[in-house]
């Protein structure tokens, strides 16, 4: 990875302080970003070190946060039938996952390829070394005939490993991950990832529907406030990496609802007027009262949305699946023509 930072060096190790620093100058620092112009925003990818990590984890066990556990009933309840339609008449299926982090979902539908088949290899990629590790380590205990190859990498990346995989595959990109991309970024990853596939091959995609917002908003505003401490965890990684002199009290957690994008928008407001120092970059940011941090977008769609993405990919979607409520789809589709 390289940096398009000026400043701030990027020899091994520092690859990470880099994107940190490019994304305040652009999200907080540039003309676009400052008080009386544009909008404030850091990209959610900041979120994710060791403690945002853990927070993650925590808010997919919440009461309100009813993704995961719903995707999760989902996948038990469907999951011969997704591996069957995949596989087809195909000699072997096998498995890869985008982002698949500890891969404990996923592991359901690898139980029901080896049911079908005896054995699965399975290709997990993920930028943390360390949550392929903990996949690793548990199939080899809970599903030792499934035969895990991780790639350490972003998803572009990983292209090339996907590639030299062979059919049938089935890409696993769950979890309503795309939500966090806009529509464009997602149709760019499922091209590039459709490219590297065979006709036949699919993709199965976890997204959140579109809903009463009075039934989202919880899942990113909860009781306990383990989601505020999520999205403050940004500034206090700020202040640990870039040398930041952020008051983490002086900004509150907001989640709100936006419509027209039929998105829940995470952000940091700040409380008071005040001046933020990055020591790292020896730049300053201002605030004024009330002026938000956008962190994150967590879109939730209909199907005629889906469809665009996968179908902008090269994809069609052969069959939806979605709970009793109507929360949550994973939708199978299949590469009919080579993009
Ligand atoms: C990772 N991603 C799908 C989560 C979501 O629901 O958008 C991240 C998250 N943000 C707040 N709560 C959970």
């Amino acid at each position: 990875m390289t940096s398009s930072s000026g400043s701030v060096p990027t020899t091994a190790g520092d690859d990470d302080l880099a994107d940190l620093a490019d994304a305040v100058r652009a999200g907080l620092l540039s003309s676009s970003s400052s008080s009386g112009g544009g909008h404030k925003w850091l990209p959610p990818r900041l979120f994710y070190d060791d403690e945002g990590s853990r927070l993650f984890e925590a808010i997919t066990e919440l009461p309100e946060y009813y993704l995961t556990r719903t995707e999760r009933g989902l996948l038990q309840a469907h999951a011969d039938d997704i591996v069957g339609l995949a596989k087809g008449d195909a000699q072997a299926l096998q498995l890869v996952e985008l982002g698949a982090g500890t891969a404990t979902k996923t592991q359901i539908l690898l139980e029901a390829v080896v049911r079908l088949q005896g054995s699965c290899v399975f290709m997990p990629i993920d930028v943390s070394g360390g949550a392929l590790d903990v996949a690793r380590a548990r199939l080899a205990r809970e599903a030792p005939a499934v035969l895990v190859r991780p790639v350490v990498g972003r998803h572009d990346e990983a292209a090339a490993a996907v590639a030299a995989l062979g059919p049938r595959r089935l890409v696993c990109f769950i979890g309503s991950s795309l939500g966090n991309f806009d529509d464009d970024e997602n149709i760019s990853l499922l091209r590039l990832v459709a490219g590297s596939l065979t006709p036949g091959d699919c993709l199965l995609l976890g997204a959140d529907r579109k809903k009463d917002p009075a039934r989202v908003l919880p899942a990113y505003d909860d009781a306990a406030g383990v989601t505020a401490r999520f999205n403050k965890n940004m500034l206090v990684r700020l202040n640990r990496e870039l040398g930041a002199d952020f008051n983490v009290d002086a900004f509150a957690h907001r989640a709100v609802w936006n419509e027209g994008d039929s998105r829940v928008e995470m952000h940091l407001v700040s409380t008071m007027a005040q001046q933020v120092r990055f020591g790292a970059i020896d730049a300053v940011a201002s605030f004024a009262v009330g002026e938000s941090i956008h962190t994150e977008s967590s879109v939730k769609y209909d199907d005629v949305r889906i469809d665009h993405i996968v179908r902008a990919a090269g994809l069609v979607r052969e069959q939806t699946f979605i709970d009793d409520d109507g929360l949550f789809g994973l939708h199978l589709c299949r590469l009919v023509v080579a993009v």
